[in-house]
């Protein structure tokens, strides 16, 4: 199969709401979208993301229900289901650090160059920094603390629990998008769906409390009535400003 290059496969990406019933589409090959997925740039690379790709007939059921029975889920062959993980910061902190060690060389601090030491530092104190929150109170906090600080020059500002939501939710976004791109270049369809009950599909996944539903995506192969209209965007002058 000849796959399509990145501009065609994002105009061929839409939102398609209906599935075709009588093709179905290859586990392997959707695996390796979600393999592309995780390519996607990350705040920190952090990866503060999981992937649940539901292939099973079961499942499936149970999944559109909390989809709120909408076709894009109904007539899926599979769904992927994008989380954010923000509550494991610690332990990708700790790969990070571990990825660090096996590329540099474990070895004692002093001997890093300034280069290392900054990256070293950058998983071993600004990131416990940002991340570590108690009841969102330490947030305010250091947003506070940092805002104060802002007055005098320019300074990262993300630091509230509700800003760290948004970091993870914008780096699964991406990878969601990697993901609808790389199933369009092979011809394969998906809807992203935010339209759900995200506490009954965190039961269904089984999944803690802090984990968080970035969106589902229904996958398959577009029925001709599954493209509800034309593609409508408003003027690119309306959304573009070259300052
Ligand atoms: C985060 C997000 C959530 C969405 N949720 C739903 C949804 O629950 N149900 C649905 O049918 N479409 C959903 N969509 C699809 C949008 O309606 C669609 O992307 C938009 O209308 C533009 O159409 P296009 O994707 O075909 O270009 C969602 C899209 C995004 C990005």
């Amino acid at each position: 199969m000849k796959e399509k290059i990145v501009t065609e496969a994002i105009e061929y990406r839409r939102s398609v709401r209906v599935f075709r019933q009588d093709k179905e589409i290859d586990t392997e090959l959707v695996r390796t979208c979600i393999k592309n997925a995780t390519l996607a740039a990350t705040s920190s690379n952090m990866q503060l993301w999981e992937f649940y790709h539901i292939t099973t007939p079961d499942t499936m059921v149970k999944m559109t229900k909390a989809c709120l029975g909408q076709n894009a889920a109904k007539t899926a062959k599979q769904l992927v289901v994008v989380v954010v993980r923000k509550d494991l910061w610690r332990k990708r902190r700790k790969s990070n650090i571990e990825f660090l060690k096996s590329v540099y060389g474990n070895k004692s601090f002093e001997s890093y160059s300034k280069r290392e030491k900054f990256a070293f530092n950058y998983y071993k104190k600004l990131i416990p920094t940002v991340y570590f929150d108690f009841a969102g109170i330490l947030g305010w906090l250091k947003y506070g603390f940092f805002w104060s600080i802002g007055l005098f020059k320019p300074i990262y500002r993300q630091v509230r629990k509700s800003d760290m939501r948004i970091v993870a939710h914008k780096s699964c976004g991406l990878a969601a998008q990697n993901f609808m791109i790389s199933m369009a270049a092979i011809g394969y369809d998906t809807c992203p769906m935010e339209g759900s009950d995200t506490l009954r599909i965190k039961s269904i996944l089984g999944i803690p409390h802090g984990a968080e539903i970035n969106m589902v995506i229904g996958c398959g192969i577009r029925d001709e009535k599954g493209i509800y209209g034309p593609r409508f965007r408003v003027p690119f002058k309306e959304v573009y400003y070259e300052v």
